[in-house]
């Protein structure tokens, strides 16, 4: 814990965030020491290339000899990680701040969901802050608001959209017709994707978010062995435009739910009905949805990531600091934090949307109910979409509900059949 006259920060990594955020820093300083009633400074920087060119002028006394320097050197007191990555540099710097007994700020999910545990118990017997407000949802205060502002409640679920270009590529697929490749190709000309977007389309970025949340709604520990995760990379414009004939907008969602002190998360794309607050949520936008008691649902809507929001974030943690606000990462002592249960889903219940694309064949149609009724899965809708030119049907079909497993065993066996064009398409229905 810091409260002192003058408190010395170090930002290692000066690519997207921390270039806006040095910058923030070294405009904002009388705002932020009237805020923290401290003075602050940015003492040292460092990146991967020191001679590369940068759109920010930084004097060359800044920048350290190596990354790593910052957590010996006895003026620094705030280290801001944002380097990136769960492994090599960004894990090497965090752990040896927090062992120096160095308060670290970091916006980095992937390092937070892999090694938080372990992370927060160094923190914690070291007297040093933690924070990673801006690693989830970028200028959503959803950390903060758990840690603090619902504090008092038992949260029973909580979910949303977490991933900003995903939704981003999914509102463009819908509402400006355009195909997946077209749609991602839109996001990154404006920065939206990054040009490796893999771990946004395939839902790992996602998935490292909602396994912080998890642990923080439920005071457990970060379980990265149960979670079902799906990206959006299957997803087409036929998909989408049938979801809006069925009445649906199918979203990326993330969502964990604790019923009978067992926890289940999973990220997948789903159709959700039109109407439902989280179909509107459109763009680069974040919303995340809290149902707990006695406040009932919170919602928290901004946007998820870019330099801007992402450095409210880093600055609403770094006052903290300033402001000597001690706080454990976890909200709660390591020993306190729960070791619960957490099961997968394959033994929930869902509806679902499936697409088979068969060659026009006489008895396809009752090999496919045949096959979903030999796994005990009825048909609430279906719809036959003839392309008699290409001679094939997209034979389009709404469940009733049934277990995940199940969807999943018949997905299975339809994906063996011969008269398939391609591998059936199979999106949960969510009620939410
Ligand atoms: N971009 C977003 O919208 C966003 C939103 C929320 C959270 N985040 C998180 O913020 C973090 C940073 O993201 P970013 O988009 O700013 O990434 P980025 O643009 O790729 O920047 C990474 C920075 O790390 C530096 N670096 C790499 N290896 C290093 C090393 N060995 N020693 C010192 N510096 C090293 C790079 O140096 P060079 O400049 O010399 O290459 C670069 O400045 C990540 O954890 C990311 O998940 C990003």
């Amino acid at each position: 814990m810091i409260k002192k006259n003058k408190t010395n920060i170090a930002i290692v990594g000066l690519g997207n965030i921390g270039s806006y955020l040095y910058k923030y820093l070294i405009k904002n300083k009388n705002y932020l020491s009237k805020k923290s009633n401290t003075l602050s400074d940015v003492l040292y920087v460092s990146a991967k290339n020191k001679s590369k060119k940068r759109k920010l002028s930084i004097p060359k006394r800044k920048w350290l000899k190596n990354y790593i320097d910052a957590t010996r050197d006895k003026k620094i007191d705030i280290i801001v990680e944002l380097i990136g990555g769960a492994e090599g540099p960004a894990k090497k710097l965090v752990f040896a701040a927090l062992k120096n007994k160095k308060n670290v700020v970091t916006a980095n999910k992937a390092l937070i969901a892999k090694y938080g545990d372990k992370l927060a118990k160094i923190a914690e017997k070291n007297n040093v802050n933690l924070e990673f407000e801006a690693a989830v949802c970028g200028g959503v205060p959803i950390i903060k608001s758990l840690k603090e502002g619902l504090i008092a409640n038992s949260i029973s679920k909580i979910y949303g959209v977490f991933n900003g270009t995903s939704n981003f590529i999914l509102t463009s697929m819908d509402k400006n017709n355009l195909e997946f490749k077209d749609a991602l190709n839109r996001a990154k000309s404006l920065g939206y994707a990054e040009s490796n977007p893999s771990s946004d389309l395939n839902g790992e970025d996602v998935a490292s978010k909602l396994k912080i949340l998890t642990a923080l709604s439920f005071n457990s520990y970060i379980n990265n062995k149960d979670i079902s995760v799906e990206g959006i990379n299957k997803v087409d414009r036929v998909d989408i435009k049938n979801a809006n004939l069925l009445g649906y907008k199918i979203k990326l969602l993330a969502v964990s739910e604790i019923k009978k002190n067992k926890v289940t998360q999973r990220v997948n794309p789903c159709l959700v009905k039109k109407s439902s607050y989280i179909a509107n949520i459109n763009g680069v936008l974040n919303a995340v949805i809290i149902e707990g008691k006695p406040v009932g649902e919170t919602v928290i809507q901004g946007e998820g990531a870019g330099p801007q929001a992402t450095t409210s974030a880093l600055v609403s943690d770094i006052l903290s600091i300033l402001k000597g606000e001690k706080k454990l990462p976890f909200m709660i002592p390591d020993k306190k934090r729960k070791k619960i249960y957490f099961e997968s889903i394959s033994n929930k219940k869902f509806s679902a949307y499936l697409r088979v694309d068969v060659k026009d064949k006489r008895g396809v149609l009752s090999d496919i109910t045949k096959t979903m009724s030999k796994n005990k899965l009825s048909i609430k809708r279906l719809i036959q979409n003839p392309y008699k030119s290409k001679k094939y049907s997209s034979i389009v079909i709404v469940t009733h509900q049934a277990k995940d497993s199940l969807l999943n065993k018949t997905v299975f066996h339809l994906s063996k059949k011969k008269y398939l064009i391609q591998k059936p398409k199979f999106i949960r229905i969510e009620n939410i």
